[in-house]
């Protein structure tokens, strides 16, 4: 098969397209012919060596994809060769055949189109987890995300929208924020502004991905709020003083969402939780950018380098 593979850990420059050895599976595997591949920014620190990758020689990356079954091992009930499935949580994801143990595969419901199982897996199942089971906001609470216009940002605003949260955020330009407020948000802010003095002490939780934003995420949390803390997209969060939270009964939680798919059932009640929002009209996914597997390179680099306003998806 062909996959985008690497040797060693570094910049883009390090990613080959070529043919590597095809998957073979044992009794409780699947084997996928993936459509469409899901790029995160997960990925790029693994390429650089930041983050854990899952042993092979040569290194393939990727976690998240789409695509259809096309042989089973004798143990697999539950699947068949033809089903639509997605995944967001197997490794070698960014090549044409992948194999899981059956329980990571997750059916796609007919109603929902290729493109849009493919872009909202793993950002919609993450969204999902930091809205319901960290965050756990109730009607009219008002919150913000930091990164409003990323992958994740938008699929967090549409979900805690339907679950009548009043959304706010904080934008990198005024296209950007322009994109958030039609998805929902009530006010975006634009980051490189001071906007954070007016709002100290506002918001019951933060849901802050990027990382650097942490204090600022602190500072406009209400007393007794969370910061939902998920990711480093903007750098390393600062060192954060316990007792300073303590004095203000602030909170921050956090989590991986591999931790909360844990099992079939875990994976299939988290996806129709998801996939409802889809099928009810209540998110809306803007039109990836999909660039092909051998042009992987083009595509680490557009992601990388900021460029992105939604998904970005590899097609085999
Ligand atoms: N915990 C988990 O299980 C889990 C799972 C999946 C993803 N994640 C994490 O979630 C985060 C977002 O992922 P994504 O897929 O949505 O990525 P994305 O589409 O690339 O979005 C990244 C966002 O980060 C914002 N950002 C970048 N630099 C920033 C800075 N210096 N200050 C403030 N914001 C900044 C960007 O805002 P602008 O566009 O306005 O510049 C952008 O909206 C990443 O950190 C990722 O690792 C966590």
């Amino acid at each position: 098969m062909k996959a985008l593979y690497f040797n060693d850990f570094g910049t883009s420059e390090v990613l080959n397209y070529g043919d590597v050895i095809d998957p073979v599976i044992n009794q409780d595997e699947v084997l996928v012919k993936t459509k469409l591949i899901g790029l995160n920014f997960a990925d790029i620190y693994r390429r650089r060596g930041d983050y854990h990758i899952e042993a092979r020689n040569p290194m393939i990356n990727g976690y998240e994809g789409m695509g259809i079954i096309i042989d089973t091992g004798k143990n697999v009930t539950q699947f068949k060769s033809g089903d639509r499935i997605i995944f967001a949580d197997v490794p070698f994801a960014n090549a044409e055949l992948v194999k899981m143990n059956w329980e990571h595969a997750i059916k796609v419901p007919d109603e929902i189109t290729d493109e849009t199982a493919a872009s909202i897996g793993l950002q919609g199942l993450t969204a999902d987890f930091l809205a319901h089971d960290l965050a756990k906001n109730k009607p009219g609470d008002q919150v913000l995300i930091q990164g409003i216009s990323g992958g994740l940002g938008q699929l967090l605003t549409q979900i805690l929208t339907a679950d009548k949260v009043k959304v706010f955020g904080v934008a990198s330009s005024v296209s950007k924020q322009k994109q958030a407020m039609n998805l929902g948000a009530k006010k975006v802010f634009i980051r490189s502004s001071d906007w954070d003095n007016d709002y100290v002490d506002i918001f019951d939780a933060v849901y802050d991905g990027a990382g650097v934003s942490l204090n600022q995420s602190l500072k406009v949390l209400k007393l007794k709020g969370r910061v939902i803390f998920y990711g480093m997209a903007g750098g390393n969060p600062p060192k954060i003083d316990p007792i300073e939270l303590l004095n203000q009964s602030k909170s921050i939680m956090t989590g991986d969402l591999w931790h909360y798919l844990t099992d079939y059932e875990s994976r299939k009640y988290r996806s129709n939780r998801l996939f409802k929002y889809v099928k009810d009209g209540e998110i809306i996914v803007k039109s990836p950018k999909i660039f092909s597997l051998a042009d992987g390179k083009a595509a680490y680099e557009f992601l990388e380098a900021g460029n992105s306003a939604g998904k970005v998806l590899l097609r085999p």
